[in-house]
């Protein structure tokens, strides 16, 4: 879900609804504003996209100076009207929006129905304007009645109050991410910083149990003791340009296509071929003393590039595994030999912050790999390394993948020279050129249709498998989750060698098999098509170009010839393409697909 507030502007309509559309990737099956204009708090909020939203509020909300706004990704309860943010209590003096689970939500419920309180919506949110309510009817003025509703909750929130007759935001974060913005007497309050990117990049990141006090005079915070404290204030250098769609149908067509870009700011600076050197500022010497295996936590798209990089970690002796964030359970051994390493582009997927806080409390050291600066992971961990990709603002993640999987690679070659069991490649002056090449790789990639005529003549098909081994596995597993994610088709990745033992029973003349092939001879990967062949599947090859394929394909993509530890990467883009251009020729909603939202901050 997405939170925006403001304050101190004359249009806080206008703002809160270009919050919204800035935040829709986090979720969109319902949306909501509340805003005071003098007039008491005035609130809309209904089913459906932000643009449904919009048409609404345009025609009756009058302006006002302070505001709240809401996008929906549903947990408790279905994307009705009702269920809708901002939630408020009967007489409608507080309005509040929230992110996160409250996890006592129902015994708060009952206590509160038992004083005569009625609820509206499913949702566990509604309970917090109703506790503030009901303070206030006590006697308690507004931060007072927050302050005590605070402190009756448990569970995971980020949460914003609008109260009648109160001229300031009242907010709060639990293990759910809150920034401020200011600029010129206006100040944002959000979930994250592209909600308000086009108006300030001026941004103070709020702690656990901080509460905010925000009027058009200024921002006060106090601390999970009450004490009164400042927080920094950051600039934010990424573009605001970037979180725009420019000429572009879709955001996941630009982001696809910015590859070559964002992968520039990737390794700028951290990759010497000639010198054989990987520089990464985030590390100082001696910070990996005492590590004997590393493992990597991540989920989704994040997920797939963490087993990229464990594999490329193996390649140079490094005993690393990737572990599903969720499945990352006490019951995998973790101790002070341990490095765990948080794979995420938002830094704010709560399983994953679960993961790597478990293995903190078991003394591993941490890292993050990640795309957000001030991301709850990157404050948590002891070293976090950035990918530099930019704002990401498609639901299926593309440019993060590549820019997490190059700075995994130079991870791995960092770990080859600092830990015990590190050994070097002997090509790695080939590998750290190939890797600065990739972007123009890339580009040439992207220059040719193939992937866009493919998907012309692909449609009749009744399910769509990616097969691959090794590295070529994790990608074939990322093709997979991409093409379902955003084409709703039935596609699954499976390891080549695995598809004897079980998936080839689902294989007819009706199933399409994307198979990915090295730059050798593949010989594996090779038979297991062929066997699939023999079955009536349609093969498509992805191969870079002087490899052969005749013999086992029925259709081919081609990628640029690259280090064999890269081919990967660069089939991953030509995957991409596949499942954007099926999707348009669906006619799929593809920056947002359906029941999924970008950054999921709820377990
Ligand atoms: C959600 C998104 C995926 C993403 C995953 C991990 O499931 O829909 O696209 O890969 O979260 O997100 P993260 O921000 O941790 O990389």
């Amino acid at each position: 879900c997405g939170i925006i507030a403001c304050v101190g502007t004359n249009d806080a309509v206008d703002r809160l609804i270009t919050g919204l559309e800035n935040l829709e990737y986090r979720g969109y099956d319902s949306a909501g504003i509340a805003v005071k204009n003098g007039h008491g708090v005035s609130i809309y909020k209904q089913s459906g996209q932000i643009s449904d939203l919009k048409n609404t509020i345009v025609q009756n909300l009058p302006d006002g100076e302070i505001g709240i706004g809401h996008t929906r990704w549903s947990t408790h309860g279905p994307p009705t009207d009702e269920n809708a943010h901002p939630h408020t209590a009967e007489s409608e003096r507080v309005a509040v929006v929230h992110n996160g689970i409250i996890e006592n939500y129902e015994e708060l419920k009952s206590d509160l129905r038992a004083r005569g309180h009625e609820f509206e919506s499913d949702t566990d949110t509604e309970v917090i304007p109703h506790l503030i309510e009901g303070y206030m009817d006590e006697g308690a003025d507004a931060r007072e009645a927050f302050e005590r509703t605070i402190d009756s909750l448990e569970g995971s929130y980020a949460t914003v109050a609008l109260v009648e007759g109160h001229e300031k935001l009242l907010a709060t974060r639990q293990d759910s991410p809150l920034v401020l913005g200011q600029q010129n007497g206006e100040y944002y309050l959000a979930s994250d910083v592209p909600a308000f990117l086009e108006f300030t990049n001026q941004v103070s990141y709020l702690e656990d149990g901080d509460v905010a006090e925000v009027s058009a005079e200024g921002a006060t915070i106090t601390d999970a003791n009450g004490e009164e404290v400042s927080r920094d204030i950051e600039t934010v250098e990424w573009d605001p340009e970037e979180t725009g769609k420019g000429a572009y149908d879709h955001f996941m067509l630009k982001e696809i296509d910015s590859q070559p870009e964002s992968l520039r700011k990737t390794i700028q600076g951290r990759v010497d071929p000639e010198a054989g050197e990987v520089t990464l500022d985030a590390l100082e010497e001696g910070d990996l003393e005492g590590v004997e295996q590393v493992h990597l936590v991540a989920c989704g798209t994040s997920y797939h590039a963490a087993m990229f990089g464990s594999n490329l970690m193996n390649r140079r002796g490094i005993p690393a595994t990737a572990h599903r964030a969720n499945e990352y359970t006490d019951t995998i051994p973790v101790d002070g030999d341990t490095l765990t390493i948080a794979v995420t582009q938002s830094g704010e997927t709560a399983d994953t912050l679960t993961a790597i806080r478990r293995a903190e409390k078991k003394g591993a050291q941490t890292l993050a790999v990640t795309n957000v600066i001030g991301s709850t992971v990157a404050r948590e961990v002891e070293t976090p390394v950035y990918i530099r990709a930019g704002p990401e603002i498609g639901v299926a993640a593309t440019k993060t993948f590549s820019s997490q999987a190059v700075t995994l690679s130079l991870l791995a070659e960092h770990f080859a020279d600092d830990l015990p069991q590190g050994t070097p490649r002997e090509d790695r002056e080939e590998f750290l050129a190939a890797l600065e090449r990739l972007p123009e790789d890339i580009q040439r990639l992207l220059d040719t249709t193939e992937a866009e005529r493919l998907s012309r003549h692909h449609l009749d098909k009744e399910a769509f498998f990616f097969i691959g081994h090794e590295l070529n596995y994790s990608v074939a597993l990322e093709g997979a989750l991409k093409f379902k994610e955003i084409t709703y088709e039935h596609a699954e990745g499976f390891p080549s060698g695995g598809l004897k033992h079980g998936p080839l029973a689902l294989v007819t003349p009706e199933t399409t098999i994307f198979t990915l092939l090295g730059s050798g001879p593949s010989t594996q990967t090779r038979s297991n098509a062929e066997e699939a062949r023999a079955r009536g599947a349609n093969i498509v090859t992805v191969a870079p170009e002087s490899v052969n394929v005749d013999d086992v394909a029925d259709e081919r993509l081609t990628i640029p010839d690259t280090h064999p530890d890269l081919t990967s990467l660069l089939a991953n883009i030509q995957l991409q393409l596949v499942s954007y251009y099926t999707a348009r020729q669906l006619e799929r909603p593809i920056d947002k697909p359906r029941n999924l939202a970008k950054s999921v901050t709820v377990r």
